[in-house]
């Protein structure tokens, strides 16, 4: 069996999304005026994160080789349904996509909708953020862009030119398929895709856009600095996953047009000026390089990636472990068989190991599978960075309803 996950998932949204567009922007977005971006808004956070994260306190000891057999997953608890126990709604979303930023866990998600117990219709929007307060019970979450009342909003700031078509056919989405790119104890950045509708059964995505998140005085600041960062023929530099290595981010894109999502390209920037994309190197697998010329995303380019799967990838997540003594993808493939992969690196560069290690396999519903798996550390006190993982993907129970799960990985 052979799905497109990708495209199977937007063209069951797009159905059911039109009619509950009108009440989209029923949220107070803060539109900010500054120079420095295009779209800005915030979010009022719980008092206090829990305090076991520490996105701070990576150290990159490799140096000897990876700890392969100590990818044997001992134990692994599902903590179901990602919710907010004190919300009144029931939420279907699409896509938790997994942020770790200083003390707070976050999860944004694509296409969300919120509903009444008795099923009636409360709002809907592009794209939502809830928060986690409890790293032993990660689904457990705070609602942050979805309140009591009612207000159902996005997290990603539209521009105004996005938002005034958001009552039309002709309309955009934003909706992100990879985690977070790790920047600093108060801020991250999340690579979304501009998806534009032409008619109510018609999408296409015609570009990324980078959210910059921070944290503010207790609040989540989501902003947009340019309406779009790359063209959609360009490769998606960090929407499929990142590393931040000794003051380097690494951008990793998935190849989804040419290579069947087999071949993963990567570009890098120094931390200080990750927005001035003159400052990128793109690495060269044939000749194991930086160079300042991006690959032609045009066709194939399999000679240039850093990474060519043994199967094809879907979405996953990148972190470097002390456990292991390796960088790790935990991933799902694009095999629709609702099972975490694994393959390890000794430098963000490579050479990755692609002889995939099968972690475990989710539950699944109704619909046969799970899709949108991602992974990130836990950082505690008394546990070796990377010994201890919480994953999330899309649980579906129909056609119509898909949520987020996690679950806690501990490693052997
Ligand atoms: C929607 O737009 C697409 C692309 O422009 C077009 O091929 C299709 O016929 C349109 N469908 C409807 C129902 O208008």
């Amino acid at each position: 069996m052979y799905l497109d996950l990708r495209q199977l998932s937007i063209s069951a949204l797009a159905l059911s999304f039109v009619a509950a567009l009108p009440l989209e922007e029923r949220g107070q977005g803060l539109f900010g005026g500054s120079s420095s971006c295009v779209a800005q808004k915030s979010f009022s956070l719980p008092t206090r994160g829990h305090s076991s994260y520490d996105t701070h306190s990576f150290h990159y000891n490799l140096g000897g080789d990876c700890n392969h057999d100590r990818l044997k997953v001992k134990q692994h608890d599902p903590h179901g349904r990602i919710c907010d126990p004190s919300s009144p709604w029931d939420i279907h979303r699409d896509l938790p996509t997994v942020c770790p930023i200083g003390h707070y866990f976050f999860w944004f998600f694509s296409d969300t909708f919120a509903y009444k117990s008795d099923g009636s219709f409360v709002g809907a929007a592009s794209n939502s953020v809830v928060v986690s307060r409890n790293a032993n019970d990660p689904s457990s979450v705070q609602e942050i862009s979805i309140e009591n009342d009612g207000t159902v909003s996005v997290a990603i700031p539209w521009t105004d030119a996005e938002k005034k078509v958001q009552y039309e056919d002709d309309r955009y989405a934003l909706w992100a398929f990879g985690p977070c790119i790790p920047i600093d104890g108060t801020h991250s950045s999340q690579v979304w895709s501009v998806v534009k509708f032409t008619n109510s059964s018609y999408s296409e995505t015609i570009g990324y856009t980078i959210a910059d998140y921070s944290i503010e005085d207790g609040s989540l600041v989501v902003s947009r600095r340019e309406v779009m960062t790359f063209s959609s023929t360009s490769y998606a530099y960090g929407a499929f996953a990142s590393l931040l290595v000794n003051g380097v981010v690494y951008m990793y894109a998935l190849d989804t047009k040419h290579s069947g999502k087999y071949d993963v390209h990567l570009a890098s920037a120094p931390r200080a000026t990750l927005y001035d994309q003159s400052t990128w190197s793109y690495y060269d697998g044939s000749t194991d390089s930086w160079t300042s010329t991006p690959p032609d995303s045009s066709q194939r380019n399999q000679d240039k990636a850093v990474l060519t799967g043994a199967m094809p990838f879907s979405t996953g997540s990148m972190f470097y472990s002390d456990y292991h003594n390796a960088y790790v993808l935990v991933y799902f493939t694009n095999w629709a068989d609702s099972k975490f992969y694994a393959i390890t690196a000794s430098s963000p560069s490579g050479p990755w190991d692609t002889t995939a290690t099968l972690l475990f396999e989710t539950e699944y519903g109704e619909n046969g599978y799970n899709y949108g798996g991602q992974a990130a550390p836990v950082i505690e006190s008394g546990v070796t960075l990377g010994q201890k993982i919480v994953v999330s993907y899309t649980y579906q129970d129909s056609n119509s309803n898909w949520y987020g799960k996690t679950e806690t990985v501990e490693f052997e």
